[in-house]
């Protein structure tokens, strides 16, 4: 049977995976992609940590990039500009190039179009790990038009949020057990900021509504400051806290955010539990698709990093591939960014004030002369002071923002006020 070789760099916890599932499944993949596919080599940083690996290792790429049989580099390194000048190099020599690395799609995928020159270009593990959403975006729904999606897109701060609030775990020791079972980011600062989860909506939003941005153009915030109270004042109130990445069109205009949000919980978004990640989103003929399974750890985005090799050694040769692996063969020019201070909606606010008479009444006085209606106030005594939990009508955001950065100047509020927002 015809072989496809592929070079491998990065052998971390999908990097291992990739191999292992490579090797173990060889008769299963032959059948499915009619060759085999072959591990030629795989790239490390310290050869002496892998000692037990039965493929041939190098430190050095070009061994990867100059090997002619090589036909298929796979990029599980992480890093931004790294993987970007590999990209370049092995669309140079003429490979495919398949990569789990939103990073660097999110901030280069028009110049990574570009030098691929039609070459394959495979990123299904990039987004929502074992989720099959690129594919989904690219080839199955290409009739639709979305007029929304939101989803949970980052694993380990859904996966931190579960243990805080069904194992009363504190935040630190949730994340670290993320660490431990491969979940989270090399720098995991950017599953708990939202950075991971806006680098993948940056890529959806390519793929559902042709435009093309960059992370710094959206508001992304992460799931830092949440405490075990306002989870359990939300669910309460009927809700549950997600981090969502959130995409709504009206008109010309499009609403792209990272943010917790608390959500109905009744709905399916605020059944996704641990590690799992969920995406429902609204296309104009097929209506409603939920599509919620893994999104992190090594074999479910291992399964998406085969799915695209199989794809790839199933054209038999690598040579420009006529259709576009974003879904558009142009930008779509007509869309702009909503300002996001013009963002309507309901707040949660917390706030730690001192027990005196009159904190409350000044508090809302506040809200009322920025026109801000409170629906919903709950409040909590604690050692540290008086915990005020609030829940507003539809406001602005500007309006929300001039509240509390107002509230916060008041000798009576113990500490900077924390929103959420409701979706
Ligand atoms: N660190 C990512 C997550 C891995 O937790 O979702 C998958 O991109």
């Amino acid at each position: 049977m015809q072989k496809v070789y592929i070079g491998l760099i990065g052998l971390g916890t999908v990097g291992k995976s990739v191999a292992q599932i490579l090797e173990k499944q060889k008769n299963r993949i032959a059948h499915r992609a009619g060759v085999e596919i072959c591990i030629k080599k795989a790239i490390v940083r310290q050869m002496s940590k892998y000692e037990n690996i039965s493929i041939p290792l190098s430190t050095q790429v070009e061994d990867l990039l100059n090997d002619d049989e090589i036909s298929i580099i796979v990029e599980l390194a992480g890093g931004v500009e790294y993987p970007f000048e590999i990209a370049k190099l092995a669309f140079a020599q003429g490979k495919a190039f398949v990569s789990a690395n939103k990073a660097m799609l999110a901030y280069h995928s028009d110049e990574i179009l570009k030098l691929s020159n039609g070459l394959p270009l495979g990123f299904e593990a990039s987004v929502c790990g074992g989720i099959p959403i690129i594919e989904v975006l690219r080839d199955s729904l290409v009739a639709n038009d979305f007029v929304r999606f939101e989803g949970i897109l980052n694993g380990t701060s859904n996966f931190v949020l579960t243990q805080m609030f069904e194992n009363n775990q504190d935040f630190s020791q949730a994340l670290s057990e993320a660490q431990r079972l491969g979940y989270a980011e090399a720098d995991p600062s950017l599953d708990i900021n939202g950075g991971d989860a806006g680098h993948k909506l940056i890529i959806l939003a390519r793929m559902a509504f042709g435009i093309s941005l960059k992370p710094n153009d959206i508001l992304i915030e992460g799931i830092e400051g949440i405490i075990l109270e306002d989870m359990r004042v939300a669910y309460d109130l009927g809700y549950q806290i997600k981090l969502l990445a959130i995409a709504k069109k009206e008109g010309n205009e499009l609403d792209l955010r990272v943010h917790l949000a608390l959500i109905d919980k009744n709905k399916t978004l605020s059944h996704v539990k641990g590690v799992k990640n969920a995406i429902s989103l609204q296309g104009d003929y097929v209506g409603e698709i939920f599509l919620s399974g893994l999104g992190a750890g090594g074999d479910a985005t291992a399964s998406a990093v085969i799915a695209d090799l199989i794809n790839i050694a199933r054209l038999r040769q690598i040579s420009p591939y006529p259709l576009p692996p974003f879904g558009f063969y142009a930008h779509n020019q007509d869309l702009h960014l909503k300002p996001y201070d013009e963002i309507q909606t309901q707040y949660y606010v917390r706030l730690l004030v001192l027990n005196q008479a009159g904190v409350l009444a000044k508090i809302t006085s506040i809200f009322a002369q920025y026109g801000i209606s409170v629906s919903e106030i709950l409040q909590k005594e604690t050692q540290e002071g008086v915990y005020i939990f609030l829940i507003t009508h539809s406001a602005k955001e500007k309006k929300i923002f001039e509240v509390l950065s107002c509230l916060s100047k008041l000798e009576c509020v113990l500490k900077n006020p924390y929103k959420i927002r409701i979706q």
